[in-house]
């Protein structure tokens, strides 16, 4: 069972950049329509442009929305319902992601992670799903991360909200069997973006576990087309993926403390401070009560 993403409707999260972008570009002869979301109208004003030109047959469709708002995603859809438009494949490659230390990061920003990479998600594939299953048909690729299987200090909140959708993914995914619904999750590993300045700026040759968006976009288009339910792209982050979630928990938890030392290490006065006011210290914490 092949995702319908010939002459289909397609709509792309995150599509003004990296993997997402270049998901768009590599289906702008395949696709009858590319729905088009992300938060940045000029950009994606700027995709359409390009698209337009390597397939001047090709429906635009250009849809601007902060998708960590529930109520801007269900606008969203309701434009797509006023244009009586069905999306046959769902491709969610929108994500938020921020480093720091868990006790160290604002409030503000571990709820857009979780919005953004967990609940925009499963909203999406919420209101979407109903009409697949009515048809027969469609497809779901959700774009996650490796982070999702890795014991990752520094990372905490971002690890979390990959970890949550990968058990959501695996899960759905048996419940699709036999549905005609073909939902596919891809789990990369550090990505360059599809920029033509961000090779220009690397200084030497690209490290190993790195590969490009365009790279990455095909190997989960291919692993999409073939009903892969897990795609790891670029080999060296396969065979890591392969290798280190298959080890014992002691010894992942022994490689994690040594990046969590160096991370505290290396934020020494940040470490310091914590340790003169552990906790509650960074003032945008809502109250529970
Ligand atoms: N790059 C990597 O190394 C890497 C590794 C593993 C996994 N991933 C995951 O792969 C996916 C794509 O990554 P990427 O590096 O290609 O992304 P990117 O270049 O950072 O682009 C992210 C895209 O998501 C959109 N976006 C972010 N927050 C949004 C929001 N609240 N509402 C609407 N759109 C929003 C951005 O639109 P605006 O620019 O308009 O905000 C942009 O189009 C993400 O889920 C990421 O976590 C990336």
């Amino acid at each position: 069972m092949r995702p319908p993403l010939d002459s289909g409707t397609v709509l792309i999260t995150g599509a003004c950049s990296g993997i997402g972008r270049e998901i768009a570009r590599q289906l702008a002869h395949r696709a009858r329509t590319l729905v088009l979301v992300a938060h940045s109208a000029e950009r994606l004003a700027g995709l359409r442009a390009e698209l337009e030109v390597l397939n001047p047959t090709l429906g635009v469709m250009l849809l601007p929305c902060d998708v960590s708002r529930p109520g801007e995603v269900g606008d969203m859809l309701a434009e797509l319902s006023r244009h009586f438009i069905s999306v046959d494949v769902l491709v969610n490659a929108a994500g938020a992601g921020e480093r720091g230390l868990f006790a160290r990061q604002r409030w503000g920003s571990i709820e857009r992670m979780l919005l953004v990479n967990v609940v925009a998600p499963l909203l999406l594939v919420r209101r979407l799903l109903g009409p697949m299953l009515a048809r027969g048909r469609g497809g779901i690729l959700h774009i996650g991360a490796g982070a999702g299987q890795l014991f990752l200090p520094g990372a905490a909140t971002y690890a979390a909200s990959r970890r949550c959708l990968d058990g959501f993914i695996e899960s759905l995914r048996l419940e699709l069997e036999g549905t005609g619904i073909v939902l596919t999750q891809v789990a990369p590993g550090p990505v360059d973006g599809s920029e033509p300045q961000d090779d220009g700026e690397r200084q030497g040759p690209q490290p190993l576990f790195h590969i490009s968006a365009e790279r990455c976009a095909r190997e989960a288009l291919a692993g999409f087309e073939r009903g892969a339910a897990l795609v790891y792209p670029g080999r060296a982050h396969r065979w890591v993926m392969t290798v280190l979630p298959r080890l014992p928990r002691a010894v992942r938890r022994a490689l994690g403390r040594r990046v969590a030392r160096d991370l505290q290490e290396r934020s020494g006065a940040e470490a310091a401070l914590m340790a003169e006011k552990p906790l509650g210290l960074v003032e945008d914490i809502p109250s529970l009560a």
